[in-house]
């Protein structure tokens, strides 16, 4: 009872930052992402009575109870797989990122689509892809993102058994295949505060959320859908930059405080700003951590990703574009 996935992680356009109800992983608004090409997370998930407990290893660390990622991860995640078959058997589960774990590149959203796929496939449970993405919810809000391929929204739904909150997919990636994101890795350290305490915090303290979830979102929602059924990229960059700095504006209001921006952050933002003075049309999004998405055409992006690496405190750059949801793969980690 073996099976392996391969999913790749998703930038959102407008951003998740707060739940509803933590139990089922229900957010407090919508969002739309785009799913990377390239930013995978293989992962393969073995469920079998010779395990006397559940094994984790990621990137070749092997968590124990204990561990964050251990018990608030995949310890409530199994659980929930668990409550779903009334099986208890115990797992191991092997996942590899190609990109950096937690610092803002959503490798968690990878991860549990990815886990998700692959207990689908080896517990035969046979969920189709709106169920897919709702149980990978239960891993990482965003993961309900990276089950679709393309440009995907998530629905906030209303339901509070989060029957009606899921994601779709809005357009395929060969809908707009010369939108791209150039990456500006700014630092590959993992972050101090988890996305999943900070955004806790910011709907408990911060004094902007509720003008943030009801007003802003909202309406970014609406006008990031508008720019993608027109291929509007000013409009799009526009509104996705706007509605990355109202997110961490709430996130910096937040008490305490989570700022996630490192000084090669704020050098890339500028630097955006100042190109697109010049006419190199782009625009930045930011997520949980200090890496600075920057959006643009594919005829700009060698260009943008050229100077960005003349800055000093850059670790990498990697340039991505609309690419694949989960995929099924023999080729096993254990
Ligand atoms: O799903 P999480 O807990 O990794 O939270 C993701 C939060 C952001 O990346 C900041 C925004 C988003 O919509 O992906």
């Amino acid at each position: 009872m073996k099976a392996s996935s391969i999913a790749n992680a998703n930038i959102a356009l407008v951003k998740y930052w707060g739940k509803r109800n933590k139990e089922f992983m229900l957010p407090q608004t919508g969002s739309i992402s785009m799913t990377t090409e390239g930013l995978q997370s293989h992962t393969t998930v073995e469920f079998d009575p010779k395990y006397k407990e559940d094994v984790l290893i990621v990137n070749g660390k092997e968590y124990k109870k204990g561990d964050e990622e251990y018990d608030d991860y995949v310890g409530l995640f199994l659980g929930v797989v668990r409550e779903m078959t009334g099986k208890d058997i115990k797992a191991k589960i092997v996942s590899n990122n190609n990109f950096p774990t937690a610092a803002g590149l959503a490798s968690s959203a990878a991860g549990f689509a990815a886990l998700a796929a692959a207990v689908n496939e080896t517990l035969s449970l046979g969920l189709d892809d709106k169920k897919l993405s709702m149980l990978a919810r239960r891993g990482s809000g965003s993961a309900t993102r990276s089950v679709h391929a393309g440009f995907v929204e998530w629905k906030r739904g209303e339901e509070e058994d989060g029957s009606d909150c899921y994601a779709e997919q809005l357009f395929p990636p060969e809908y707009w295949p010369e939108f791209r994101m150039v990456i500006a890795v700014t630092s590959k350290k993992d972050k101090k505060v988890k996305s999943r305490s900070g955004m806790k915090q910011s709907v408990a303290t911060s004094p902007f959320y509720k003008s943030w979830a009801e007003n802003v979102v909202p309406n970014h929602i609406e006008a990031v859908k508008k720019a993608l059924t027109e291929k509007n990229f000013k409009a799009l960059g526009e509104t996705a930059e706007l509605n990355a700095l109202a997110m961490h504006a709430v996130a910096i209001a937040t008490k305490p405080p989570v700022v996630y921006w490192n000084a090669g952050t704020m050098d890339i933002i500028h630097a955006v700003m100042d190109w697109r003075d010049e006419g190199l049309e782009c625009y930045f999004t930011i997520d949980g951590g200090p890496q600075v998405k920057v959006m643009c055409l594919e005829k700009d992006a060698e260009e943008i990703a050229k100077r960005i690496k003349e800055f000093d405190n850059i670790e990498d750059v990697i340039i991505t574009k609309p690419g694949s949801g989960i995929k099924i793969t023999d080729n096993h980690l254990f």
